[in-house]
């Protein structure tokens, strides 16, 4: 039975060319429990380009559950490859900073691998209101919210500290070419870096120069199209899954 209504699902995605039709019709059966009139709504929103995600108000993380609304970004699966490559180099006793929290994603992915003080910090109030429920869904004891832009609080700089970062990064004039998806949906905060794309990168490497933190590295996600920036400064490029210039790990030596 249920197969049935997962076929008849996916042909009317497939109707309006929706990415993933496949995917998610089982999935909306499931969210709906086959409610007809309840498929028929959520098919309406997405063929008005509404992220599933929104609609279900959750997706996954590294496998952890994490609440989404139109105040946070959806976390990107190259995003979970960030917590991949910080692992490999966190130490017992440093201080960790997410920089850009959005839904605290990265923040709850390492408070399962690692007990150091995690500190979630988004300049958004309203985001860092998802940040506490996906904190609390996740018993993420040692994740502390911080509402800043970018490192302006207080906190000890002489404690050796990870910076993780995943500000917003596209240039200004590329917004525009993003799908409706993102476009009508998603938070442009979360987006817009900038007319060049890696200015809020520039100001955070300014603020850990100037005061003066015992950093131990950085990775920031960036955008590929300006991976040029980075590589200027000689920081360290690595590619994402889909072969992009996706990630700059920044030692204290780069910052001299
Ligand atoms: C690209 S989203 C990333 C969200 C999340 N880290 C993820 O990977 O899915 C960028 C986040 O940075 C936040 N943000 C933008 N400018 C900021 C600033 N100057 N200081 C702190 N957070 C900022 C936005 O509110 C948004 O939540």
């Amino acid at each position: 039975m249920n197969e049935l209504l997962i076929l008849e699902i996916q042909k009317e995605l497939e109707k309006f060319n929706h990415p993933t039709p496949l995917a998610i019709s089982k999935e909306i059966v499931d969210f709906s429990k086959g409610n007809k009139g309840k498929i028929k709504e959520i098919l309406k929103r997405l063929s008005n380009e509404e992220p599933w995600e929104y609609i279900r108000g959750y997706t996954y993380f590294k496998g952890n559950k994490i609440f989404v609304n139109e105040d946070v970004l959806i976390p990107r699966v190259e995003t979970e490859e960030i917590v991949d490559i910080a692992k490999n180099y966190i130490k017992k006793g440093f201080q960790i900073f997410d920089v850009g929290t959005g839904s605290g994603c990265i923040a709850i992915a390492l408070s399962k691998i690692f007990e150091n003080d995690i500190f979630a910090i988004d300049i958004n109030k309203k985001t860092l209101q998802v940040t506490k429920k996906n904190i609390r869904l996740n018993n993420s004891k040692n994740v502390q919210i911080i509402n800043a832009n970018l490192l302006n609080f207080d906190f000890n700089t002489n404690i050796p500290t990870v910076i993780i970062a995943n500000l917003p990064y596209l240039p200004t004039k590329n917004i525009k070419k993003l799908q409706d998806s993102v476009k009508k949906y998603e938070p442009i905060s979360a987006l817009d870096g900038g007319e060049k794309g890696y200015e809020i990168y520039v100001n955070l490497l300014k603020q850990i120069k100037n005061q003066n933190i015992n950093l131990k590295f950085c990775i920031f996600e960036i955008e590929p199209s300006t991976s040029k920036y980075f590589k200027e400064n000689n920081f360290e490029i690595r590619k994402d899954n889909f072969n992009r210039e996706r990630f700059a790990i920044i030692r204290p030596i780069h910052l001299k």
